[in-house]
């Protein structure tokens, strides 16, 4: 079962073969930055102009890598949301067209299970049965879920952010500081050889929150971002940078601030759960302080732990042909979406 995959939600473009839901045979990416970095964030107008532009070449490259033509190819995998409605639009009124020119049919794919499902993409190959029931801890720039997974296809929210995404957080703090866009990245780099003990920033909300939380939603494993950035504004307010130095140690403390929210929530769902084994997956999992966070709590808990490869982190279009291949080989229907979600929630099936 050969498909062909098309991711356009945000600010990447990309397309990606796979040949099963383990085997990619390509995966390209056009990444926008350049174009958004003097904003200092995504100006959707300008990434929906972009996509418009680069998609069609990055199909045929995708294509090409995986030696195979239109004919090769079995069926069409696309997101359908959440993300940029203009960004969505683009690969998904694309991958309709080309769905009823070459007469295959098309496979609506969430981003936000995508994401999941990237974990199981890479050389080291790990079936869905051998890590579940997993918890997962999803962090990109939109979004930041604790998720329950019994098997493909059947999630269960146990926590999220009330506010912003822990992804979002990086990239205010980074504006703060004046590290430029992507923030996460920036600020990783600008944390080297800082005391991550300089100043302590909030972790979030103690367990506090709104008082109409849905029943679903555990109050201890849920996400608050809003004050850690709040809290770096007033201080740079009091204290305006001095030094490189002064740079690297606010930058420390402020991903320290971010990661250790993050794996204090992963610690309690843990403790709280039986899961066989836990993963982060989104653009934020490629934080090495991060990873070393949970690969310390794994050894502590002895609970293992599966992290996506880096590569897989971030947006691709692997993941979303992967998705797909992965609902097709458990016998599922195709679901073929008659239009794009913006804000799609994480769905079982
Ligand atoms: O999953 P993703 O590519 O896009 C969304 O679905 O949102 O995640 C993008 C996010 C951005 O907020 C970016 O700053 C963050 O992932 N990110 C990182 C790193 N690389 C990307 N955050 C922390 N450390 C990194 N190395
Ligand atoms: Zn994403």
């Amino acid at each position: 079962m050969r498909i062909l995959g098309i991711e356009t939600s945000c600010d990447e473009t990309a397309a990606a073969v796979s040949n099963a839901w383990h085997e990619i045979a390509s995966s390209e990416i056009y990444s926008q930055v350049e174009q958004h970095k003097p904003y200092g964030g995504v100006v959707p107008e300008i990434a929906s102009r972009d996509h418009v532009r680069k998609l069609p070449s990055i199909i045929k490259r995708a294509l090409t890598k995986a030696e195979c033509a239109y004919s090769d190819i079995d069926a069409l995998a696309v997101t359908y949301g959440p993300g940029l409605a203009s960004s969505l639009l683009v690969g998904f009124t694309t991958a309709k067209a080309l769905s009823l020119r070459i007469e295959r049919p098309l496979i609506g794919v969430n981003h936000l299970e995508a994401h999941i499902c990237s974990l199981f993409l890479g050389e080291d190959v790990v079936t869905p049965a051998e890590l579940c029931p997993l918890l997962v801890l999803l962090v990109s720039g939109g979004h930041t879920f604790l998720i329950r997974v019994e098997h493909p296809g059947h999630y269960q929210v146990l926590g999220k952010t009330y506010d912003d995404a822990a992804g979002e957080a990086l990239d205010k703090g980074a504006n703060l500081l004046n590290l430029g866009y992507p923030g996460g990245p920036a600020i990783e780099n600008a944390a080297s050889g800082g005391d991550p003990k300089f100043i302590h920033f909030p972790r979030g909300l103690g367990g506090k929150g709104p008082a109409n939380l849905p029943a679903h939603l555990d109050r201890k494993l849920c996400f608050s971002f809003s004050g850690v950035k709040t809290s770096l504004l007033y201080y740079l307010k009091k204290n305006p940078l001095q030094s490189d130095e002064h740079l690297r140690n606010l930058a420390a403390s402020y991903q320290e601030a971010v990661c250790d929210a993050l794996a204090k929530r992963v610690e309690g769902a843990l403790t709280s759960g039986d899961f066989k084994t836990f993963a982060c997956v989104g653009g934020v999992a490629k934080n090495k302080l991060l990873r070393s966070k949970l690969d310390t709590l794994s050894a502590r808990l002895g609970v293992g732990l599966k992290l996506t490869p880096m590569k897989f982190c971030t947006d691709n279009a692997a993941m979303i042909a992967s998705t797909a291949a992965l609902r097709h080989e458990s016998g599922k229907a195709y679901f073929d979406p008659l239009d794009i979600d913006p804000n799609l929630r994480v769905l079982s099936w």
